[in-house]
């Protein structure tokens, strides 16, 4: 099919209402990363969703909503829901509550309960509100890519398979939203994103971070959340994590950087200090400012993969703050090698 590609207008985001009410797919910008966009309550427009991104059926989509309330029809709210919407919506916040009826069951991955996020981009929200449906988005990129932070990722992966994208510029957050689930008056972190854990235990102390979120799924583990289960975030060519103080990896950065095989991602200061050689470069941020390496994580890894390279090294992240959304991301890039240094 051909694609349309579309600056965000109001001729283009009455367009793209058009397209998603009549069942197409639209990509768009929010401020997490680039979501691909249908009609929630149709059930064939989640199954293109599948068929366009090659995502294994069984794994739910996050349904998009204007204003917090439009959960009603969708979902089983209650106090805690409302709280965290208070606090959090719009925003980078995903809410996991028991489905109403209306939600099909194509849409949850078979799933009883659904995924709802309220997204605070101006042009997600202005498409929402357009489009006058609720929108299913999963990231727009082909299942097992890293997720897309601009168009230009967006039109690599998506090109000639949906309907339409909207270019919205890149994603402020860079990591996908932090999903939570209610459980009584507890939350269980499903995924680390732009919501710390340290924000969500301001509005209620109980905050259990799901073991996954860290570390492996046991052989024969039943997944909390179905995409724990796949690979994720995976570059072509092998990815490590390089586990030690930033002069140590300063030092083992330097010994290769006499490779061109090689694929550094560093901290822009560290760049600076290596200067120019033959190994590829790539900067992540600052070494200090966890946000900001948020915001490069996925252009820089698929940035590093397409330069051919066939090893890639980055830093390990620590875990505090939304330090723990690149740790769970990065881990499962590198398939969880990570060399001490
Ligand atoms: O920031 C984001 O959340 C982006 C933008 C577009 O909003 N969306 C996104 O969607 O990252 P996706 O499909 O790539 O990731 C959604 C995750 C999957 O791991 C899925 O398994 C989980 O949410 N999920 C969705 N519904 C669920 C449910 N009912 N129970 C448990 N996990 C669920
Ligand atoms: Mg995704």
């Amino acid at each position: 099919m051909k694609t349309i590609i579309a600056d965000l207008t109001a001729d283009s985001l009455k367009q793209a209402g058009q397209i998603l009410r009549g069942g197409g797919l639209v990509a768009f910008p929010t401020e997490t990363v680039y979501g691909l966009g249908g009609d929630a309550l149709q059930p064939e427009a989640s199954r293109k969703i599948y068929a366009a991104k090659g995502r294994p059926s069984d794994n739910p989509l996050i349904v998009h909503i204007a204003y917090p309330e439009e959960a009603e029809p969708l979902a089983e709210t209650n106090e805690l829901y409302y709280r965290l919407a208070d606090a959090f919506m719009p925003g980078p916040l995903t809410v996991i509550l028991p489905k109403k009826d209306c939600v099909p069951s194509e849409t949850t991955g078979g799933l009883s309960s659904v995924a709802l996020r309220c997204p605070a981009h101006a042009g997600a929200h202005a498409l929402l509100v357009e489009a006058g449906v609720p929108i299913a988005a999963p990231s727009a990129n082909l299942s097992g890519s890293p997720s897309p932070t601009c168009a230009a990722h967006v039109i690599h992966d998506l090109d000639g398979r949906v309907d339409m994208i909207l270019d919205g510029g890149e994603s402020e957050v860079g990591v996908e939203s932090t999903i939570v689930k209610i459980e009584g008056d507890s939350l269980l972190l499903l995924r680390p994103g732009g919501i710390t854990v340290e924000d969500l235990r301001r509005v209620t102390p109980q905050v259990t971070v799901a073991p996954a979120v860290t570390g492996r799924l046991a052989e024969g583990e039943r997944p909390l959340s179905p995409g724990m289960k796949y690979r994720h975030y995976a570059p072509r060519a092998p990815l490590t994590l390089l586990d030690g103080d930033y002069t140590a990896r300063l030092c083992f950065m330097r010994e290769q950087a006499h490779r061109a095989e090689v694929a550094l991602i560093c901290p822009d200061e560290m760049a600076e200090e290596i200067g120019p050689c033959t190994a590829r470069v790539f900067r992540c941020g600052h070494e200090t400012d966890m946000a900001s390496q948020a915001h490069r994580l996925f252009a820089a890894l698929r940035e590093a993969d397409a330069s051919g390279a066939a090893e890639i090294y980055a830093a390990k992240p620590g875990t505090e703050g939304i330090g723990l959304a690149l740790y769970n991301r990065l881990i499962r890039a590198s398939a969880y090698h990570i060399r001490q240094l």
